[in-house]
């Protein structure tokens, strides 16, 4: 059982700026150890278990493999292969795991359903995705930010694309963080101030035209044109979405030195040009890498702490 008081990580505002700084610091250090083959078990005896109610790889490997390199061990779960998927109440059964696992990750649909299980949770429970949000991967899209150009503070964010979990998750961000983010999505797709849960409406600022979203970002990001559960609506989509793809000439009113990040899987010639995604702006395969790292942070944070 954890030690500590009891802290969940639902959506990105969860932590404060000051321990994010804390955070990403620690993720740098235990991403040092991770190269250097130091061996590193603060966790050493804790069960993490993972329940996942949509598809990932990603999510999958970067926390069961960070839990293995901890000293820790994990449980996964899904719909299909537990009672999650046989109607057995969200209350009952995180009374039962939270009994028996040091922490729990889940992907779900609704965030009411994890918000739901943190409340009869004994222990830390840590969001890997649901339709509103991805702290996870925004969590890693700053770090690997900063480890190629320093503070995201001031700096300007363009999201390219549907008004989704992790384009509420950047606006979050940017509220806690200080940045701002250029939003561009297609007429219907817009971001929902509410459910994305900013207060500041100076954090983000609308564009109907994606290319000038992007003039002078700092960062040029983007998602599926369809989420996972959206499936029925795949060829309305494709529709709507025809003209935000992020191509070279968006790049190029961006900064010079902008990067390009999309959190994967990614469809070439959707929402992104291969020439973007495998050009030499973008970022993708240290910002997947780079889920492992910020993850364990968060473990290690959740379970013991500010460990320095
Ligand atoms: N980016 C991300 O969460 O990927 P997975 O769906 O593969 O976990
Ligand atoms: N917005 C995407 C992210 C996948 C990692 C989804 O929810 O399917």
């Amino acid at each position: 059982m954890s030690t500590n008081a009891l802290r969940h990580y639902l959506q990105f505002k969860d932590l404060s700026a000051d321990e994010y700084a804390h955070l990403l610091q620690r993720a740098a250090i235990i991403k040092k150890k991770f190269k250097a083959y130091e061996k590193y078990h603060p966790l050493a005896d804790r069960t993490l278990a993972m329940i996942f109610e949509k598809a990932s790889t990603r999510t999958r490997v970067s926390f069961e493999a960070g839990m293995y390199q901890l000293g820790g061990s994990v449980v996964h779960l899904t719909t299909g292969d537990s009672q999650l998927g046989r109607a057995e109440p969200i209350d009952d059964s995180a009374k039962v795991i939270s009994r028996m696992v040091d922490l729990v990750m889940i992907r779900t649909f609704g965030q009411d359903k994890i918000e739901r299980f943190a409340e009869h949770s004994r222990v830390p429970v840590i969001n890997g995705l649901t339709n509103e949000f991805h702290p996870c991967q925004i969590l890693a899209d700053i770090f690997t930010y900063i480890e190629h150009r320093g503070s995201i503070q001031g700096k300007t964010v363009a999201w390219v694309g549907d008004g989704n979990n992790m384009a509420n998750t950047w606006l979050q961000a940017a509220e806690l963080l200080d940045f701002k983010v250029h939003v561009s999505t297609p007429n219907g797709y817009e971001v929902n101030e509410s459910v994305a849960g900013v207060s500041r409406r100076d954090c983000f600022e609308v564009f109907s035209d994606p290319l000038e979203a992007c003039r002078n970002a700092d960062l040029v990001t983007t998602d599926v044109w369809t989420s996972m559960g959206y499936e029925a609506e795949n060829e309305a989509r494709r529709t709507a979405f025809a003209d935000w793809c992020v191509d070279t000439e968006m790049m190029k009113v961006a900064r010079p030195d902008a990067l390009f990040m999309h959190c994967l899987p990614a469809h070439r010639g959707e929402e992104v040009e291969a020439d973007v995604i495998d050009g030499p702006q973008s970022v993708v395969w240290d910002e997947a890498e780079n889920r492992m790292h910020v993850q364990k942070a968060l473990m290690e944070f959740l379970l013991l702490g500010r460990v320095s």
